[in-house]
């Protein structure tokens, strides 16, 4: 407010004397300085990393646990529910509510012009697949920024398209790095090495850099998707893609019966919640599978229906389903999207690759 003030002060007294360099000389005021000062101006404009213990009831040990927790920078708090916060800082909701109200307070949150919605979205990079079938389908490839959901039948194709995008993602980008949470064990390096073939890519610097987790449970695979955020922030890893191979197999196998349907739910939309943060924060292209199970009451069409319901449907920006096709080929059909029409995809899994069919 000061620094403002003094700076129209200064340009105020720099237009009565405009033209009269002798004058602004002898005032002290040159050029330089009033373009510096309007620069620093400038610069108060842009938000700057508040440091998170500015914050009202916000001291070192609270800090340390909200760190932990994921907490990283006063837009995350801003965001935040008063419940997370509550748990995440063993805090009362009342100075959950507080620490939450004064972030949001030093933030510009709101609203931005549809030129800077491009402007962000120039920065959205597609990854290829090999085929052109299923990249014109996507527009160019699998987005980044976004996340991408494939759902379809055992040996549809969903693993080998996660593996497909780790290499083409490794080859594009001598510096990316990717994750791939594996919930069902079939994370195959052999299968890397021959893809890395397929590209011209050195397999072992691949393999380097791929960060593989086993994810044990629904909580352990949700603590890993959480992890995410750190490997980028404290380790400095450019994360390019993440991968969650599969989405849902743990979630369905752990909340059995109706009963447990809405915890099953809830604990999902957390998830998907963390992995779209991640993939619009960190411009990452987020891709999941999905299983299907069949729907014994349909009639006509395909009797099957992806798992996870609403909840994983709107989170994924994109939504492919996989089907086989005839002589061994694949269709991939984009099913949603928010700017791109359906469509469908034939195409094949072969050793090197991806191919059309
Ligand atoms: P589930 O995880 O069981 O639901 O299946 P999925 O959709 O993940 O299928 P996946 O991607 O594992 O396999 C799809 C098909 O790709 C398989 O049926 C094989 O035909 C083919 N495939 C799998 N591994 C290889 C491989 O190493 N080389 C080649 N050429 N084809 C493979
Ligand atoms: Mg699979």
């Amino acid at each position: 407010m000061a620094r403002a003030a003094k700076v129209e002060n200064i340009i105020m007294q720099k237009n009565e004397v405009f033209g009269t360099k002798k004058v602004v000389d002898e005032m002290n005021i040159n050029e330089e300085s009033v373009l510096e000062t309007e620069k620093n101006a400038v610069e108060d404009d842009v938000p700057e990393a508040i440091d998170v213990t500015s914050l009202p009831g916000v001291g070192a040990a609270t800090a340390e646990k909200l760190q932990s927790s994921g907490f990283h920078d006063v837009l995350s708090i801003a965001v935040a529910s008063p419940g997370k916060l509550c748990e995440a800082a063993g805090v009362s909701e009342a100075v959950a509510r507080k620490i939450i109200n004064a972030a949001r307070d030093s933030m510009k949150m709101g609203f931005e012009t549809g030129t800077q919605v491009l402007a962000r979205r120039a920065k959205v990079m597609r990854i290829p697949t090999g085929s052109s079938n299923i990249d014109a389908l996507l527009g160019g490839g699998f987005e980044t920024g976004a996340i991408t959901e494939c759902f379809g039948e055992f040996g549809s194709g969903k693993t080998q398209i996660g593996h497909v995008l780790v290499v083409q993602v490794l080859s594009r980008d001598p510096k990316a790095s990717v994750v791939y949470i594996d919930t069902e064990n079939t994370f195959r390096p052999e299968r890397i090495k021959e893809l890395c073939v397929g590209v011209g890519l050195d397999y072992e610097d691949a393999l380097r850099r791929i960060m593989v987790a086993r994810a044990y449970n629904s909580d352990h695979q949700m603590l890993l998707a959480e992890k995410v955020e750190g490997l980028i922030k404290e380790q400095g890893k450019k994360i390019k893609l993440v991968v969650v191979d599969s989405l849902t197999a743990h979630f369905r196998a752990e909340f059995i019966g109706r009963g447990t349907l809405a915890e099953r739910q809830q604990k999902l939309n957390r998830h998907m919640h963390t992995l779209g943060k991640l993939s619009s924060s960190q411009n990452i292209c987020v891709f999941v599978t999905n299983q299907v199970m069949s729907k014994p009451d349909s009639f006509f069409g395909d009797p099957t229906v992806a798992i996870g319901g609403h909840i994983v449907a709107h989170a994924s920006t994109f939504r492919i389903y996989l089907r086989k096709g005839r002589k061994g080929s694949r269709v991939a059909k984009l099913i949603d999207s928010p700017n791109l029409p359906e469509g469908e995809a034939p195409f094949e899994v072969t050793g090197p690759g991806l191919k059309d069919f």
